[in-house]
């Protein structure tokens, strides 16, 4: 495995990572899930962690058995009420929503010199990342609207390395979601996984929430 001296840079996801975006992606899906007659479930909830808006409606419809019911144009409607609903969750959304220690461990990773990006599958994500007062860390953006696949594909941990010229293995992944960290497996970073151990059994390190988060503990994780 990689050593702590190795590490330079550290890609994080956003949303169930750095803010408690997630819960809000989840309430605004299942309204639009409950309203097509899709019933609502902790595993579908899990499944549509860390995925596209699209791939996120098309699981919705396959776990509903309804995928084949509506046209393309239906779907965007679908999909863009979602995005309306999320918005609308978000509006007074600040600082509060920063998950525990994430605001202490982005301080301390600049003071360390360490180089960051952001892998997010959100077009949102600048608009959070703003309202977070966290713009200023994350100068290092994914599009992700420039990737050909979503994740679970290595394709945006990938670029989140790219972007900061360094190598995979001197990079460490951060997500919440099984989906990203295959994504970080698979390009070869050191993965984090935050949450539940059963679900994130890939990751190469487990923390149960973002308070155990820190330099010293990911350090003590590899030695
Ligand atoms: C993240 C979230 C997903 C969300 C996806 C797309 O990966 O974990 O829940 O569906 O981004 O977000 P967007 O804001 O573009 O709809
Ligand atoms: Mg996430």
């Amino acid at each position: 495995m990689v050593k702590f001296e190795q590490i330079k840079g550290f890609v994080f996801d956003l949303d169930g990572v750095i803010a408690d975006t997630s819960v809000y992606h989840a309430k605004a899906w299942r309204q639009l899930a409950e309203k097509l007659g899709v019933t609502w479930t902790d595993e579908l909830a899990d499944g549509l962690k860390g995925i596209s808006r699209m791939d996120s409606l098309d699981l919705i419809l396959k776990t509903g058995g309804i995928e084949n019911k509506y046209t393309e144009a239906e779907k965007e409607a679908f999909a863009a009420e979602k995005n309306t609903n999320y918005l609308n969750l978000l509006k007074d959304m600040d600082a509060t929503a920063i998950l525990p220690g994430i605001a202490d461990f982005l301080k301390d990773l600049e003071e360390h010199d360490y180089q960051l990006s952001l892998a997010s599958a959100s077009k949102n994500s600048p608009l959070v990342l703003e309202q977070l007062g966290l713009a200023m860390y994350f100068k290092n953006k994914i599009d992700p609207t420039t990737l050909k696949h979503g994740k679970p594909d290595p394709e945006i941990f990938a670029r989140g390395a790219e972007v900061l010229n360094l190598k995979p293995e001197e990079c460490v992944g951060i997500e919440d979601a099984k989906a990203g960290v295959q994504s970080i497996n698979g390009a070869g970073e050191l993965s984090v996984g935050i949450g539940d151990k059963n679900i994130l059994s890939e990751a190469d390190i487990n923390f149960a929430d973002t308070s155990e988060l820190t330099l010293e503990n990911i350090k003590k994780a590899l030695d």
